[in-house]
């Protein structure tokens, strides 16, 4: 039997997610918005699309929520975009009334589903979903730290002028601008940073210019557009989690997850780390082993989440 994702927001990420996942063949998807033309639509539009590419899938687009019943996976982007100048937080009030209405659907009509938040700002989103849902914590996670280390890897191929395939890094803590990319983790093929700093293939300099635009690179992205933000990188991200819990792939993608006292005993706040993405969400959370200034910045990002979870009422 075909499985089911539901995509709740049929924006530019939503909409962009639906027509990838139009040809994955084994799904069938929802697109729902609060703007139920506007989905269909979009829904209307793909269908079209998949006749020229051969892709039976069913697609349905709507503005009934009860449409997402017995969903495996309900992706979330409901909710407003930065604009330029704003911050991810400053969506918080706004964003969290459309989560929490979200949240209580999703605990009505599809218990059971595997849900993906990508609405910002993300780890206090995911955070509020998992609170007004009642879902298990191991199937609640947010989509951000693929996002930060797919931008983490573009910069260093650039900068190295290597495939990005062979890039290991790793983006850890809440996705801001507290954000963690972590050099420890970075390696060309199993080569450290440390020896390529060795070997003149970079500086230091560099490196620091390429964190910094890590940090800030949602930020790049709205301020080129003026008109919304990300969303071609967010729905591949989005999708790449989907996959390895659908075809029960147990890949280590970073997410927003529950923490139970990993990374030096943070617990009950949802933020960046790896885990293993399986059949049943999260299956566990990898940790690494950071350096003494690591660790201090993952507790500042922490720290910048938790002054503003009182937000939340
Ligand atoms: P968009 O504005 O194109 O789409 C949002 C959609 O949500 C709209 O179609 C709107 O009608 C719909 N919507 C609003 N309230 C709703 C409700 N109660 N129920 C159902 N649908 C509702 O925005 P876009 O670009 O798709 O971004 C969506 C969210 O994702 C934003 O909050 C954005 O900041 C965030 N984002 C997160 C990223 C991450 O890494 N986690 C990366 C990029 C964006
Ligand atoms: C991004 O990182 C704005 O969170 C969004 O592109």
């Amino acid at each position: 039997m075909k499985k089911k994702i539901s995509f709740i927001g049929a924006g530019n990420i939503g909409g962009t997610m639906a027509s990838i996942a139009s040809g994955y063949n084994y799904a069938d998807i929802v697109l729902y918005d609060i703007n139920g033309d506007f989905a269909k639509g979009k829904a209307l539009d793909i269908s079209q699309m998949n006749v020229v590419n051969g892709h039976d899938t069913s697609i349905i687009g709507t503005g009934d929520i009860s449409e997402i019943n017995d969903s495996d996976v309900i992706i979330i982007t409901a909710g407003f975009p930065r604009k330029p100048q704003m911050t991810r937080d400053d969506l918080l009030t706004a964003n969290a009334k459309i989560i929490g209405l979200v949240a209580t659907n999703v605990a009505k009509y599809a218990p059971q589903a595997f849900c993906i938040i990508v609405t910002n700002p993300l780890d206090l989103m995911v955070f509020e979903f998992q609170k007004r849902s009642g879902l298990p914590k191991h199937k609640v996670v947010g989509m951000a730290g693929t996002l930060d280390g797919a931008r983490f890897k573009c910069f260093l191929a650039e900068e190295f002028n290597v495939s990005v395939k062979d890039i290991e890094a790793t983006v850890l803590g809440g996705h801001g601008d507290s954000m963690v990319p972590v050099l420890s983790s970075v390696a060309v093929k199993g080569m450290r940073l440390g020896q390529m700093l060795k070997m003149n293939l970079t500086t230091q300099k560099r490196i620091d210019e390429i964190v910094n635009r890590v940090r800030h690179g949602g930020g790049e992205i709205v301020s080129l557009m003026q008109r919304g933000s990300a969303f071609y990188a967010p729905a591949a991200c989005a999708l790449e989690i989907a996959q390895s819990f659908l075809l029960n792939q147990n890949r280590v993608l970073t997410v927003s997850a529950f923490l139970d006292g990993e990374y030096g005993d943070i617990d009950g706040m949802a933020f960046g780390v790896p885990a293993v993405i399986g059949d049943n969400g999260v299956k566990r959370i990898i940790e690494l082993n950071l350096d003494g200034h690591e660790t201090q910045m993952l507790r500042q990002s922490v720290e910048h989440l938790e002054s503003l979870i009182f937000k939340l009422s």
